[in-house]
Order: C-alpha cells, then structure tokens, then sequence
C-alpha cells in the first residue's frame, strides 16, 4: 500500500531516528546504491518543502547524486535494519551491491529514478534544487579539525512525493 502523508507529519519521528541509527538515503545511476545518513533533516526553502542531506565528496553515493540530480530518504519503521544500517554506513557501493548483499527491495519510485527501500515505512521523494560544497574557511575552526578534511556538499532535495508503505510507522 502507498499512503500519500504531508512532509511534515514525522519530522519529529524521522529526527529521533536521523540522529540516533540513522535512515537510508538511496541514488541511482548506472546502479542502484543506498548508504546511511544522521545528519541533515526536513526543512523549507524557496516555499517548498526540502530535505537537506550532507554527503562527503568521497562517498559512491556523491556520484550518483551528481549524474542523476535525485535521491529518496527510506525511514525504517517497527523493523529496526540494524543490521542493514550497520553495512550500508560502513560499506561502499563501489565495492558491494548493497541491495543484495542486506536483501533489501527497490521498490520503484512515483515521481522520481530513483527506487525507495521496501523494508522501510516512510519515504520521501526528492529533486535537488540547489547544491553546496562545504567552504572550508567558512567553518568554525574546532569543527573544521574534528569532522574534515572529507568535506560535504549540501544537497537541497525538493520533496516530491511523500508517503508511508505501512500503516505502522
Ligand atoms: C549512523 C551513520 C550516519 C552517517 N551519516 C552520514 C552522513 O550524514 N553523510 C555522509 O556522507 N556519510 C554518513 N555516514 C557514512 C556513510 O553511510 C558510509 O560512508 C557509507 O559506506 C557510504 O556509502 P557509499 O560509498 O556507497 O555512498 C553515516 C554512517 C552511519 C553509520
């Protein structure tokens, strides 16, 4: 089942999660690829809704994100994927087919390329509507020696579509 909800019903919920295991965010281009997130979160810009993800220049996930200009955000609901999360944030699609390796489902997206995770409940759909890379100088200096030199770059994804695939998020 697909049940259409507005972006902003479980922002609370999808923050508890960003923040503590992490939640999936998939691309594809010449292959399908999803990797773990805890940072970014839903937010509105430009009078659309949008969530923002952090990405490293270094990730696979990069990659695809730049060729393709989408990505989706699954959000596991009452099955916790530990073990799913704990292979796609320390794994490389470059080096594994994640999909299979965890056995996870693409299920195909509505309004964009890109599948969102069938094992997860919540989903949202984005297009980037603005990108930026991190610029070194601008960040304070006590963060810049902790978390760098693997900068970010800031996509700003449109939500396009936003829904549940169980009713028991
Ligand atoms: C809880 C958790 C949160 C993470 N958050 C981020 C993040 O916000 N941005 C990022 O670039 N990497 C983050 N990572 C690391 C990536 O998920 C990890 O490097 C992954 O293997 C990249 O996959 P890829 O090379 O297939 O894109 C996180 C990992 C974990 C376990």
């Amino acid at each position: 089942m697909i049940k259409e909800v507005p972006y902003n019903q479980y922002m609370v919920e999808v923050d508890k999660k960003l923040t503590s295991r992490g939640i999936f965010l998939t691309s594809k281009a010449d292959k399908i690829n999803t990797m773990v997130i805890g940072w970014g979160g839903i937010t509105f810009f430009w009078g659309r809704p949008v969530f923002l993800v952090a990405v490293r220049k270094s990730r696979y996930t990069h990659q695809l994100i730049e060729q393709s200009g989408e990505f989706t955000v699954s959000v596991p609901g009452e099955k916790d994927l530990k073990e799913a999360l704990r292979f796609c944030g320390s794994k490389s699609g470059r080096d594994y087919d994640k999909f299979k390796e965890c056995d996870l489902t693409a299920l195909p997206g509505q309004k964009v390329s890109v599948p969102v995770i069938g094992q997860c409940s919540l989903h949202y759909e984005c297009k980037v509507v603005y990108k930026q890379d991190m610029i070194p100088e601008n960040l304070n200096a006590e963060l810049n020696r902790r978390w760098y030199p693997d900068y970010h770059t800031m996509y700003f994804g449109e939500i396009v579509a936003c829904y549940l695939t169980d009713e028991n998020f």
